[in-house]
């Protein structure tokens, strides 16, 4: 069986790393790896395949840094010529990025079977370019691998069962890989880290694109600065954002991207994690921290209905208030996730 992978972002490479490793066990499966270039600095793409061994891409793209219709647009044309020449037996698509709904439809209207990997999540914002991306990309999948049970009950409740498709609970990935990743973690070098400190990251557009909710984090997280370390590798897009309007925190430790390994470290070092970021919010639960979430809403809502994971948005009085007073769940010995099992679970599935 031949397995067309699609990657373009940074989480990507992270969820589709793990099930490459898995993919490898199998000698009745081929995998070609198709990199949209969506992501194209290094510290936000090469450092993620040095350091974890990903398999290099079969194909590069380069498409990065345009709008969502451009990009997602130049991804069909591109992403089409590659499936026509490659004819894989099945796509396989990671996540909720413009490359994965360029990879879902290149291969729908080539009546190529899709499997989505983190199928399901919903956070009910049609304004996020992520949910948009995320339902098209379910609608037209075959198998859609579910990390959650709300997952699976999102689908359920679109009529999902209705339809010509295969609803399979198979964990997160991304548990896989921290499971994994864990003995190689590599404390970032250059940085003076205290003993004690928060691990923050901010880039998601609803914050970014939208200056007072951006100039309120900074704001909040500076002012928790003065009281305990914050070290937040920076997205290059919101250190363009920062940079076009003059917010320059004092106190936070601001670091370029740092790569997986090191986040593996400042996860299980840190002793709180507040961030816009999706993977980031399970990672916390991993490593067993506390997590504030920059967002009005999350797709992980068994994080918060299980106390570790609160919702600040982007309210200054808020996040200061959660990050003094609110008492955290610390009993983190829950599966939420399946702990480490997910990627086995789908290659089984898709060989059955
Ligand atoms: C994308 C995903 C988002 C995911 C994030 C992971 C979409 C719609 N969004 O957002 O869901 O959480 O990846 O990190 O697919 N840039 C660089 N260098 C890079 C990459 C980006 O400078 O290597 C800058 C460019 O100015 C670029 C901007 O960041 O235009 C935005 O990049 P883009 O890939 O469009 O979206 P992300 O914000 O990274
Ligand atoms: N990540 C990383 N280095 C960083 C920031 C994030 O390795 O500087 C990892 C993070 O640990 C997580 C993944 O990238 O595994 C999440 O990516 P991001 O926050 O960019 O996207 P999201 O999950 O919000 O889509």
């Amino acid at each position: 069986m031949k397995i067309l992978t699609i990657i373009g972002a940074r989480p990507q490479f992270i969820k589709a790393g793990a099930v490459s490793r898995e993919i490898k066990k199998h000698k009745s499966l081929e995998e070609v790896i198709v990199h949209t270039g969506q992501h194209y600095d290094s510290n936000m793409s090469d450092i993620f395949f040095e350091q974890m061994h990903i398999p290099k891409p079969d194909y590069y793209l380069g498409i990065g840094g345009k709008s969502h219709g451009a990009m997602t647009g130049e991804m069909i044309i591109k992403l089409e010529e590659v499936m026509l020449k490659e004819k894989p037996d099945v796509v396989m698509v990671y996540g909720d990025t413009n490359s994965t709904l360029a990879g879902s439809i290149a291969a729908s209207k080539l009546h190529i079977p899709i499997a989505h990997v983190e199928a399901g999540l919903r956070s009910f914002n049609m304004k996020m370019p992520e949910e948009i991306n995320r339902i098209l990309t379910d609608r037209v999948s075959k198998w859609l691998f579910c990390p959650t049970d709300t997952a699976v009950e999102n689908l359920k409740k679109e009529g999902f069962e209705n339809f010509d498709c295969k609803i399979i609970k198979s964990g997160d990935v991304m548990q896989d890989a921290a499971i994994f990743y864990k003995q190689y973690a590599k404390k970032p070098q250059n940085v003076d880290i205290k003993e004690d400190f928060i691990l923050s990251t901010v880039h998601r557009a609803e914050n970014t694109d939208d200056i007072n909710r951006l100039k309120n984090i900074f704001e909040s997280l500076d002012e928790i600065a003065k009281d305990i370390q914050v070290i937040l590798p920076l997205h290059p897009r919101t250190r363009k954002i920062l940079e076009q309007n003059n917010i320059n925190p004092k106190n936070i430790t601001i670091i370029e991207p740092v790569g997986y390994l090191e986040m593996v470290w400042l996860l299980d070092n840190s002793k709180m994690v507040i961030t816009d970021s999706g993977g980031l919010q399970k990672e916390a639960f991993f490593f067993k921290k506390p997590c504030i979430t920059l967002r009005d809403e999350t797709e992980w809502i068994e994080l918060l209905e299980n106390n570790f994971n609160v919702l600040a948005g982007a309210d200054k009085e808020k996040i200061l208030n959660l990050y003094k007073n609110h008492k955290f769940n610390d009993n983190f010995d829950i599966d939420l996730y399946g702990r480490g099992r997910a990627s086995e679970n789908i290659i089984r599935s898709l060989i059955k």
